[in-house]
């Protein structure tokens, strides 16, 4: 039976954080890398921050400009096939201040990256870096989609940076062949205390369906989904969703795709489980999360 929404879902989820072996919160691990990022930074001219543009700040590892300091940067918000155009337009000049650079890209087809190489010469060369090649540093969490975009850059597929504790393959250089020598890095989910936050990162995959209550998940995305265009919601899955909770929306979208068990009860995993692909997969539209000031 799936649970009721409860203001105990985000300690939940929470908790979840501290349980699971998919998410790096150990603080060895964390601290390893860190160190290992700060050495790293010494033999890169440019660092290339990848953010999900679905939910720039959730998917910002907040101790990144502590680590990075001074150093040349390029914003890449990643996914921006499935943010919305108003969210990109917004989140561009958020991050856009002062002279850092910021690009929208989409790494599975390469939108956005085609000038990257060029954008880089432009940013180390206002920093005073003369180099021929540069090389530039990849950071990210997990699933930013930082190996999607090395590989997109290589034109081929790369070994992966592990996000696993103990098994990291750091230092991975990947030559592009445009004057370009990234370096891939593993991504680091830190804990994270902001429910909003917390449920950003597991509605856009970041975190692991496995350790999640995926019942309570749908709940809380189509929660989210109502408050922020409730008429993609209806238009997608042909509902009604007015003076219902997001448990009975949940219910209806099971009725209407047919998710019920032998007995006539509601199959919870399965409805669940295609609510939130077909979020992840963009199919109720292009949809930011989270907007600059809210
Ligand atoms: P990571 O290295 O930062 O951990 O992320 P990774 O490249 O593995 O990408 C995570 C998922 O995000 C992959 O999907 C990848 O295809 C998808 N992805 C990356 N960039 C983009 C983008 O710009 N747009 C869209 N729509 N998706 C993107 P997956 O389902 O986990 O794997 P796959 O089966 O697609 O390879």
């Amino acid at each position: 039976m799936i649970q009721v929404l409860n203001n105990k879902t985000a300690y939940k989820i929470e908790m979840v954080f501290v349980m699971t072996e998919n998410i790096n919160w150990f603080p060895k691990h964390m601290k390893d890398s860190e160190d290992l990022l700060k050495k790293s930074l010494k033999a890169v001219d440019i660092v290339f921050e990848v953010l999900d543009a679905r939910a720039p700040l959730s998917s910002k590892d907040m101790n990144i400009d502590r680590i990075i300091g001074q150093k040349a940067r390029i914003v890449i918000l990643n996914k921006c096939d499935l943010s919305s155009n108003d969210g990109n337009k917004q989140w561009v000049s958020f991050f856009n201040r002062g002279d850092t650079e910021v690009v929208l890209v989409n790494a599975v087809n390469g939108d956005g990256l085609k000038n990257i190489t060029n954008l880089a010469r432009k940013v180390i060369t206002k920093a005073g870096i003369k180099n021929k090649s540069i090389r530039a540093m990849v950071v990210g969490i997990p699933n930013v989609g930082k190996s999607t975009l090395i590989n997109c850059l290589a034109g081929k597929k790369k070994a992966k940076a592990s996000n696993k504790p103990g098994v990291t393959r750091f230092k991975q250089w990947i030559d592009t062949k445009s004057q370009l020598e990234l370096l891939d890095t593993p991504g680091i989910l830190r804990p994270r205390e902001d429910k909003d936050t917390v449920l950003n990162l597991a509605f856009i995959g970041t975190i692991n369906d496995d350790v999640l209550d995926v019942g309570t998940l749908a709940s809380d995305l189509i929660e989210k989904l109502v408050e922020i265009v409730p008429e993609e919601l209806c238009a997608r899955f042909k509902i009604d969703i007015n003076d219902k909770t997001p448990l009975e929306i949940l219910e209806n979208i099971a009725a209407k795709r047919g998710c019920i068990l032998k007995g006539g009860s509601i199959d919870y995993m399965r409805v669940s489980g295609i609510v939130l692909s077909e979020f992840r997969k963009g199919k109720l539209g292009k949809i930011t999360l989270e907007y600059p000031g809210c």
